[in-house]
């Protein structure tokens, strides 16, 4: 982090002082407290809550174990603390007349500047709107960008729903394949592409997967896009805690022309996010979410907007969601994204080769290569019920996974091989009976240890679920 302060303990300052005017020996302070610096090797220690013990089902309290950091990830200790820090001088947005205003106006607006360095994306180019989460940022993107229901779209079927239904619920949407480990098939956008030719406006994919961790070359899908005239929309969510992004790639062709992502995804979980977008672009748009903030004037019968981001923006911001997020990318960057992907390698790899040891496990995507995915490992057994398995590690060793089709149901059915004409017996897409896998997904504080645990307790987990399918669940089937 650059200009941390150095901070000395003030009793400590105080005790010298006097000491020094006492005629003493004046002697260094050997104590003196600085900010830390974060590594991959320390960060576990300013995870706020980390230790904190929760009750399994025969009443031990224990910390979790949280392998369900896709969803959310927990707080980091700086990000809360400069979320406290900066609600001390909090005051209205571009609204007030105050000191507290102005000073939360502009780390506001500064944080801008942040986010557009942290994705790389050159401010004479590109502006940056806040959102809520990734979901926000992709429906206010699809109900500014969308003309008419004719317009056509080409997403890929590893779509989150995030990703997907903003689309089909306004326009034409075409799916480009998956193959049978569930990486995308290049291939198969160009042929999309090629056979609409000159007709896709918006090329929208995933830069990784929240089900298989599999990150796709997003800069490849923009020269692809590009020479067939589509602009290319990235759902940031998955990869922006994991690997380093930007929004430039080796020749403007690579460019990303949008990219979307939330800060509940990266130590961050106040409720923040952002897009950032071609100006160009987002100025020629604009969502349909009106109200205060983004007017110029609105007379009795007729309104001009404001220029974009503003006009991007209508409300009162959430202007700890927008602190968070920006203390969030300092930690980030100072831990570092090779050590982040480095870590995370290291834990999918002895996770993946101790699950294929046991018996009757299916592992989804490749198990020998696992060098194009982030942090995030699928699983199923063909002998026990995963919902009832991801209830049992849950309850009996204090482990915290996802299970289900994890918003991304298209793909997981085809990963799993569920025909479409099956789904018609599944109501639920959480029920017991419905298929879906068991998700373990890392944080960059995770460890070996508890990589280890998990691979301990399982063989126990499962026996103990199969008998739990049959006495609490009426024979729950295995759903895989
Ligand atoms: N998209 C988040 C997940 O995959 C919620 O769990």
């Amino acid at each position: 982090m650059k200009n941390k302060p150095i901070r000395l303990s003030v009793i400590m300052l105080a005790a010298l002082m006097a000491f020094s005017a006492a005629g003493g020996c004046f002697l260094l302070p050997a104590a003196a407290e600085t900010a830390p610096v974060y590594t991959i090797g320390n960060i576990r220690e300013y995870v706020v809550g980390v230790d904190e013990p929760v009750e399994l089902a025969d009443g031990a309290m224990r910390p979790l174990i949280n392998f369900d950091n896709a969803a959310t990830t927990p707080v980091l200790r700086p990000v809360m603390d400069a979320v406290d820090r900066e609600l001390t001088m909090y005051g209205s947005i571009g609204r007030g007349f105050s000191q507290k205003s102005d000073h939360s106006t502009a780390l506001y607006n500064d944080t801008r500047d942040k986010v557009l360095s942290f994705v790389g994306a050159d401010p004479e180019t590109y502006i940056c709107f806040y959102v809520g989460n990734t979901t926000d940022g992709l429906n206010k993107l699809a109900s500014a960008l969308i003309e008419s229901e004719d317009d056509l779209v080409l997403a890929t079927r590893m779509e989150h729903h995030a990703n997907d239904l903003p689309w089909r619920e306004r326009c034409r949407v075409i799916y480009a394949e998956v193959d049978e480990q569930g990486r995308v098939i290049y291939d198969d956008i160009e042929r999309l592409l090629t056979e609409n030719e000159g007709r896709v406006k918006y090329v929208t994919v995933t830069a990784a997967s929240n089900v298989t961790g599999y990150v796709t070359d997003v800069h490849r899908v923009a020269k692809i896009a590009h020479a067939h005239g589509a602009k290319i929309i990235v759902d940031g969510a998955q990869i922006v805690a994991h690997r380093r992004f930007s929004m430039l790639g080796e020749t403007p062709e690579e460019n990303i022309d949008f990219f979307v992502f939330s800060a509940h995804k990266m130590y961050s979980p106040y409720g923040g996010g952002a897009v950032v977008g071609l100006a160009d672009e987002l100025g020629k748009h604009m969502p349909e979410f009106y109200g205060g903030g983004i007017v110029n004037i609105v007379r009795d019968d007729s309104q001009t907007y404001k220029d974009a981001p503003a006009s991007y923006e209508a409300g009162s911001p959430n202007y700890p969601g927008v602190v968070g997020l920006g203390a969030a990318i300092d930690v980030l960057l100072e831990v570092g994204f090779d050590a982040i992907s480095e870590h995370e390698a290291v834990l999918n790899r002895r996770l993946v080769d101790g699950l294929r040891k046991l018996p009757n496990v299916i592992i989804y995507g490749d198990t020998e290569d696992l060098s194009d995915r982030v942090g995030v490992v699928s699983f199923n057994f063909s002998d026990v019920n995963t919902y009832v398995l991801a209830t049992t590690l849950m309850e009996t060793g204090g482990i915290a996974t996802r299970r289900g089709a994890f918003c991304a149901h298209p793909y997981v059915w085809r990963l799993m091989g569920i025909p479409d004409e099956q789904l018609d017996s599944f109501e639920e897409c959480t029920d017991v009976n419905t298929p879906g896998m068991i998700r373990v997904s890392f944080g960059i504080y995770n460890t070996e240890e508890e990589v280890d645990a998990l691979l301990r307790i399982l063989p126990a987990a499962i026996e103990r679920a199969k008998v739990k399918a049959d006495e609490e669940y009426s024979r729950a089937e295995p759903a895989y």
